[in-house]
């Protein structure tokens, strides 16, 4: 490595430092620029539209470039450890190098400005680069912002243009689901998914650890959930699963990148593999204790009326789950089930994660519990009545299948899609015209990729994107800030950054890829 950067200490002692588990209710950040500054401006001027996804909150953009060449004097607030790592990658891809004598600095400062909240940052670009946020979060989302701006490839200078970015995320729930259950991903391509995740200010990774065909995290107390219910997937053949030390490494990763881990074991339904592999794990009359490769769902559970063994088996799973993701949150399933007791279940799990100090998160049906106020429900059904739950102040993930769920064709009548919430698919248009406003109580918004049909990794990256970049928007920019006519000409325009992290996306007709 010939990059040097001298660190050079600020030290703003009322700053916070850490992002990835933050309040993120809304809250906690009312006063945001998103909320106070409607829109984007540009001056008189009228330069070229910048090419950024998600669309900046306010931009004060000149017609004036500043002129960047190969050395720089960079310097980073000692405790902005993310976003140390990511510019000094930055630059070391584009052949910056660090001198003292630069004639120009990249600098990132954390400084104390509640309008910027948990993740917000402001990018300054006159005859230096200035990145100033509370947070290293914030710091790292204003890197990728001029990451953006920036060419790909290396060249002798690189042109910027003068501007002035306040960028504030609409939501602090900005997500993607992969379904590592029903086919398995390596660890290599989550680490690559998380990249590119967080180019587009992505920040909550929802891992769906088991279903039906596979049990993919190992539990020690449990062996054979892996030995067996991981030795398969949809289809049959090889499973695979994780480690509890590459998931840790995993979550390490992901957290340099901004990225939380939010890991779900679907419980009580869904649960086939474990079945399988523990047959105590169903009731005494169940017959079906063999692995399953199909496809259909709504036909395990974990009996719920010899509850020792059941609540024993959560626990465990629970407590091991816990001590490697460092979320506070652990998603724990509860969709397509019927059973009588599925209420007290529900209470029963919530409990015990409680008990474990962290917060639950159930599929919108847990709402037939009486969950804790702090539970967050993720919406599936576009239209599933969750009253029971707002009118107790329990607030939302947003995932309706008709717009977010990317195992939906990219267009009407693609082969091996889903078609069974949106016969016509879910085109990148039609992601993008979902409107959170609609909802009250709302965290964010998440694009679950189930994989029944995804099969492999060049697949995944043909559902995942370009639409994950319509997620991205929808979730960091408010209503007033995006359009979708103009949101595909930038998203047009940054089809280097996405050639450069490999992504095999879908060509979108009406992207210029
Ligand atoms: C779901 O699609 N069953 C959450």
């Amino acid at each position: 490595m010939r990059l040097l950067i001298i660190i050079s200490i600020i030290m703003f002692s009322s700053c916070g430092g850490g992002s990835s588990n933050t309040n993120i209710l809304p809250d906690s950040h009312t006063s945001t620029a998103s909320n106070s500054q409607a829109s984007s401006s540009s001056s008189a001027s009228d330069p070229a539209p910048l090419s950024l996804v998600p669309q900046p909150t306010t931009m004060v953009v000149q017609k004036t470039t500043f002129e960047i060449g190969l050395s720089a004097n960079v310097q980073i607030d000692v405790s902005a450890v993310a976003s140390a790592a990511a510019l000094q990658k930055l630059i070391a891809d584009l052949g910056v190098i660090h001198s003292a004598d630069a004639p120009y600095k990249i600098q990132l400062q954390l400084v104390s400005n509640v309008d910027l909240g948990a993740e917000g940052y402001s990018l300054v670009i006159n005859q230096n680069i200035v990145i100033s946020a509370q947070t290293d979060a914030g710091l790292f989302y204003g890197i990728q912002t001029l990451k953006q701006l920036l060419p790909t490839v290396k060249q002798n200078t690189y042109s910027l243009p003068q501007l002035q970015i306040t960028d504030v995320p609409q939501y602090a729930w900005r997500g993607s689901m992969i379904d590592v259950g029903r086919n398995f991903f390596t660890i290599e391509y989550l680490k690559k998914h998380v990249e590119r995740m967080a180019l587009f200010k992505l920040n909550k990774l929802h891992l769906h650890l088991s279903d039906d065909q596979g049990w993919r995290i190992e539990i020690k107390k449990y062996p054979k959930l892996t030995s067996v219910g991981g030795s398969t997937k949809v289809g049959g053949g090889e499973g695979g699963f994780y480690t509890q030390q590459e998931l840790r490494d995993f979550v390490a990763f992901a957290a340099l990148n901004e990225v939380e881990v939010i890991p779900e074991v679907d419980m009580p339904g869904h649960i086939q593999a474990a079945i399988a592999s523990y047959n105590e794990l169903a009731c005494s009359d169940v017959t079906n204790l063999g692995l399953y490769t199909g496809t259909a769902v709504g036909f395990s559970s974990l009996c719920l009326t010899s509850s020792t063994v059941t609540y024993q088996f959560v626990e465990d799973v629970l407590t091991e789950l816990t001590e490697i993701f460092s979320s506070q949150y652990v998603h724990v399933g509860g969709d397509e089930i019927k059973n009588d007791l599925y209420p007290q279940f529900i209470e029963k799990t919530n409990l015990i994660v409680k008990g474990l100090h962290k917060t639950m998160i159930g599929w919108e049906e847990s709402s037939a519990g009486n969950i804790s106020a702090d539970s967050l429900l993720q919406l599936w059904n576009d239209n599933y009545n969750i009253k029971s739950a707002t009118d107790r102040n329990i607030h939302l993930i947003l995932s309706p299948c008709s717009y977010t769920y990317l195992d939906h064709g990219n267009y009407n009548g693609q082969p091996n899609t889903y078609t069974w919430c949106r016969s016509q698919g879910i085109p990148l248009e039609r992601v993008y015209s979902f409107d959170p406003d609609n909802y009250a109580l709302v965290v964010g918004i998440e694009a679950p990729m189930w994989s029944e049909l995804v099969t492999t990794e060049a697949t995944a990256d043909n559902r995942l994107w370009p639409r994950l970049a319509a997620i991205a928007e929808l979730s960091w920019s408010t209503k007033s800030n995006r359009q979708y006519s103009e949101f595909v000409l930038r998203l047009s325009a940054l089809k280097p950054q996405l050639d450069k992290l490999g992504v095999n996306y879908y060509k979108e007709p009406q992207l210029n890829w």
